[in-house]
């Protein structure tokens, strides 16, 4: 059976001043779109009326929404007990949305009837008669990709996503003996049409909480342009990167918030089908099949903790 959701939406973080968080987000690539004392709304360049919000509060993460594949997955969703109702979305874009828990109390939102924004032009390619190669600029972020959580009780939390999303499993890492699984990520099933390697990464940790989320950029020489451009302005937190994950060919640059919220740079150049198959891959220490240095310890017990209102 196909997933009840056919694409990503936003990311909702918490974030005690939103002025420090907007100047880091425009630093990283992303784009205002609205805002008040209480609520940051920013957009990438793709279609998506915003890809990122952050509410004033704690720092944290409140949860994830995801475009539900048609409109009868809300009202099936209200019926089965699992939301309390479908809501009208007062954000940019509008649209409905239903609100559910994962296992750990993180809410997860699916959403549907959002008008979309006018997708901002691609960089031009060719230098125009007055022009240089000039690339101190931000990266040029499409869409907002991917999260990866932790979780104290990962059968049960594969299990819910699995089963209340129809996730289906990609790839799934294991230390030492096989049953010894240390995460496994999950991507979208459309049947033929092509879908990320993952929109979710779950592995184990000592508190639910996420460890990062993923924005595509246009192309992978965005990546370089980005890391370069966070690096020139100055303050900064940089955690990885550049590299390359080995499983799903994905290019990657992770920067930290300045409340403590990993952001990712990424770009992919691989896809799955319903029909993709499903490898255990037993992992080595620090995630050492990936190219580029190995991870920070900090990279590795990285978990922002979940705001849960
Ligand atoms: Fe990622």
């Amino acid at each position: 059976m196909t997933s009840l959701i056919s694409g990503v939406a936003h990311a909702r973080l918490s974030a005690p001043d939103l002025g420090r968080m907007r100047a880091f987000l425009e630093d990283f690539g992303l784009i205002y779109v609205d805002g008040d004392k209480d609520r940051l709304f920013m957009r990438g360049s793709g279609d998506a009326p915003f890809i990122h919000v952050t509410e004033r509060g704690a720092p944290g993460v409140a949860g994830f929404s995801y475009i539900a594949a048609n409109e009868a997955v809300l009202r099936d969703l209200v019926k089965a007990g699992d939301a309390a109702g479908v809501e009208q979305i007062d954000e940019p874009g509008g649209g409905k949305r239903v609100r559910l828990r994962d296992p750990n109390g993180m809410e997860i939102a699916l959403i549907t009837g959002q008008t979309p924004a006018a997708p901002l032009p691609p960089r031009p390619k060719t230098r125009d008669a007055a022009g240089a190669s000039v690339t101190e600029r931000p990266a040029r972020v499409r869409r907002f990709a991917h999260c990866a959580l932790t979780t104290p009780d990962l059968v049960k939390s594969l299990d819910w996503f699995q089963t209340k999303l129809r996730l289906i499993p990609t790839d799934e890492l294991y230390v030492g003996q096989e049953d010894n699984t240390l995460g496994r990520f999950l991507r979208i099933n459309q049947g033929e049409t092509p879908q990320d390697h993952h929109i979710l990464f779950v592995f184990r940790g000592a508190a639910a909480g996420v460890h990062h989320i993923s924005f595509e950029v246009e192309s992978p020489d965005e990546i370089f342009v980005g890391f370069n451009h966070l690096d020139k302005s100055g303050g900064h937190d940089h955690v990885r990167g550049i590299g390359r994950h080995a499983l799903g060919a994905q290019l990657f640059d992770y920067w930290m918030s300045p409340f403590n919220q990993m952001h990712e740079h990424w770009h992919p150049s691989e896809h799955m089908t319903e029909q993709s198959a499903f490898n255990r891959i037993r992992i080595g220490e620090g995630m050492s099949y990936d190219y580029g240095e190995r991870p920070p310890e900090r990279f590795v017990k990285q978990s922002s903790p979940l705001v849960i209102a």
